[in-house]
């Protein structure tokens, strides 16, 4: 295991028993995603898969994290279901035999370019991507990073929109 999978375990042990609610940003534009599967990349706990799970998405959700995949007990509370999947997203072709999807969803996670890639190869023609994070504490800006990945794919990304909010 490695520190940085310890250390997000310890930070979903310490939660307690409810699901933050997901992020505004995503509940506003979901009518942009299109009807079918959805993968949530580095889920979490769950609280966007659940949501778009509720709302009739297949939804797939991966994590390295086991802790953060205590969404599959939400889900069965619920009475919805998501497929999980704990994965090491920097790890090479991990996204290859999921299939292909409908919809991506990466919200305040940063993929490595290869796994950008990937995701690239499996969302299906027409698919929709929703990337969001919070540029705060990091060295590089969300849009430097959104060029560096637009950039290493082999095929056309059309970015429609970009918010950027500076507090
Ligand atoms: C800031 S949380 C975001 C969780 C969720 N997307 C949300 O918005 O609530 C970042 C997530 O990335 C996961 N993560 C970080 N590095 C990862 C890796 N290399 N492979 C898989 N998951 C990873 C962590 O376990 C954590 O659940």
């Amino acid at each position: 295991m490695t520190l940085e999978q310890k250390r997000w375990n310890e930070k979903y042990s310490r939660r307690g028993p409810t699901l933050f609610p997901p992020e505004d940003f995503l509940v506003r534009r979901q009518h942009l995603l299109r009807a079918g599967t959805v993968l949530d990349v580095a889920c979490g706990d769950g609280r966007h898969a659940l949501y778009l799970a509720r709302k009739g998405f297949a939804v797939t959700g991966i994590d390295f994290s086991a802790n953060g995949l205590r969404l599959e007990l939400f889900a069965a509370h619920e009475g919805v279901h998501v497929n999980t999947c704990q994965r090491d997203l920097d790890a090479e072709g991990i996204l290859t035999d999921l299939g292909a999807f409908d919809n991506i969803v990466v919200i305040h996670f940063k993929p490595q370019l290869h796994t950008f890639e990937e995701m690239c190869r499996i969302l299906r023609p027409n698919g929709f991507r929703f990337m969001a994070r919070t540029a705060a504490s990091r060295t590089d800006s969300n849009v430097d990073h959104l060029h560096r990945l637009f950039h290493c794919v082999g095929r056309p990304l059309r970015l429609l929109r970009y918010n950027c909010s500076v507090r």
